[in-house]
């Protein structure tokens, strides 16, 4: 019999997903303003038959203290990801298309209208990813001083899909007649307009002023670790990018919210989850081993440090680096990426490192691979065979370094070992998942209202 195939994903960071890629030899300046460098990657990974390629998002130049952030590329100087994608979409035909909308900052009309004309352009390979936005440096670009209590940006994530899938679903298939002869633009009868009522949204009588979509409606993901996070992807995900520093995280996270899926009258299989991996290969393990110390290196001991305070929300500027981190100066809870908190915290508490050795420990939520060919295909094959994922995401250190190794060098081994396509057998991103094509009105009877 056959065997199952994994899916594949990964983020885009063309400066490279680690702090000291920016600064490597391998890298090339300004590349996350460069349209060229977007083509090349999702050439590149469409050339390796990935599912999907992903522009995360932070609608924020993290600026204070200036000195430290003046050493920082974490989303500093970027394309906006929809305009980016629409750019790869032109010079791509297979690969899935994601990005990251936050629903804090846009209003469902925009991101409902946005993600749809992308998934028209692509020809059915849109995917939004959905978060609450985790930085209180982007409440600042819209009038606000901090981010809104995790609980309560969480309600509004709740409400703002279900109102995007309100306007995704506003017309029936086949509503635009086009009768030239009768003088008929649209069958009145398939347009249904949204009612919806809630904390946060008021739409009476509002509509998407755009067709049904090639997929019926785009993918959704999500990447939230918190309990909201989770319970948020559980009903309304098609995909979730998964923490997991091993394989028994990754393996808990998944069971988890696989195990929530039946309470919304969902099968395991409508919901992928693809586990997040950094990972470096080379064809030998040291010089895999090399890279990364390499990049290591070029991390500057202000980022190390700042690395840490942004992700444990409090300011460590009066610590060295051998400096242990006092558990008293910490907030109580996380508001911003609370599953990253938590983690430095329990570190903290169980092991006490140094400031130094917890920003070298500061993966956020991923591991990093190192290895050969097969040493990676062997991690990964038994990460899927655990059930721990259905499929990756990847960072990678170097870009499009990174990518275009693994493309080489391990897809055609996890090929061989039968564990990933040889070809792509469908047009949309939701073929490739093998997710099924929704009616756009699929949820919206039961939606709002
Ligand atoms: C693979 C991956 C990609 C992510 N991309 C983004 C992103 O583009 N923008 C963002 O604000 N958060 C991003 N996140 C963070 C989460 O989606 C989420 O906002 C964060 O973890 C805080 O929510 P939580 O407290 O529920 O975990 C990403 C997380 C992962 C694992």
């Amino acid at each position: 019999m056959a065997r199952e195939h994994m899916h594949l994903a990964f983020s885009a960071h063309l400066s490279g997903a680690h702090q000291g890629s920016w600064r490597d030899r391998a890298t090339r300046e300004g590349a996350d303003v460069d349209v060229r460098s977007f083509h090349e990657i999702a050439q590149i990974a469409e050339r390796g038959l990935f599912d999907l390629v992903f522009v995360a998002d932070s609608p924020a130049v993290r600026s204070e203290p200036r000195e430290v952030y003046s050493r920082i590329q974490h989303f500093t100087n970027v394309l906006e990801p929809l305009t980016a994608l629409t750019a790869m979409a032109a010079v791509t035909s297979r690969i899935g298309l994601g990005g990251t909308a936050s629903t804090s900052f846009y209003e469902p009309f925009n991101v409902g209208r946005l993600f749809a004309s992308l998934d028209h352009i692509s020809g059915g390979r849109a995917a939004w990813n959905v978060v609450t936005t985790a930085t209180d440096f982007a409440a600042k670009n819209f009038g606000l001083d901090r981010m809104p209590a995790h609980a309560d940006r969480y309600r509004r994530a709740r409400e703002f899909i279900e109102v995007v899938l309100g306007f995704w679903g506003t017309w029936e298939d086949g509503a635009f007649l086009y009768d030239k002869e009768g003088g008929r633009l649209f069958d009145p009868d398939k347009l249904h307009p949204l009612e919806y009522s809630g904390e946060f949204f008021q739409i009476k009588g509002g509509a998407l002023n755009l067709e049904p979509t090639p997929q019926g409606r785009p993918v959704v993901i999500q990447a939230g670790a918190s309990e909201a996070g989770k319970a948020l992807a559980a009903e309304t995900a098609d995909v979730v990018f998964g923490v997991g520093k091993d394989i028994a995280t990754a393996k808990a996270f998944y069971d988890d919210v696989k195990g929530r899926l039946r309470s919304f009258g969902r099968g395991e299989s409508s919901l992928k989850i693809l586990s997040g991996v950094s990972l470096i290969v080379k064809p030998t393990k040291a010089e895999a081993e090399d890279t990364l110390a390499r990049l290591d290196g070029l991390v500057h001991d202000d980022v190390l440090r700042q690395g840490v305070a942004m992700d444990l929300e409090t300011d460590l500027s009066h610590l060295s680096l051998d400096d242990h981190v006092p558990a008293s100066i910490l907030p109580k809870q996380g508001n911003l990426h609370t599953e990253y908190f938590n983690t430095l915290v329990t570190a903290i508490r169980e092991k006490n490192p140094t400031l130094r050795e917890l920003g070298r420990m500061n993966h956020r939520g991923n591991d990093t691979l190192l290895g050969t060919p097969q040493q990676i295909a062997d991690e990964l094959e038994e990460r899927f065979a655990a059930k721990s994922a259905d499929g990756f995401m990847f960072q990678f250190p170097l870009q499009p370094e990174g990518l275009s190794d693994f493309v080489e060098l391990v897809v055609p081994e996890l090929q061989r070992r039968g564990l990933f396509r040889t070809a792509y057998a469908g047009a949309t991103l939701r073929d490739h998942l093998e997710l099924p094509h929704l009616s756009p009105r699929a949820q919206t009877d039961s939606a709002g209202a």
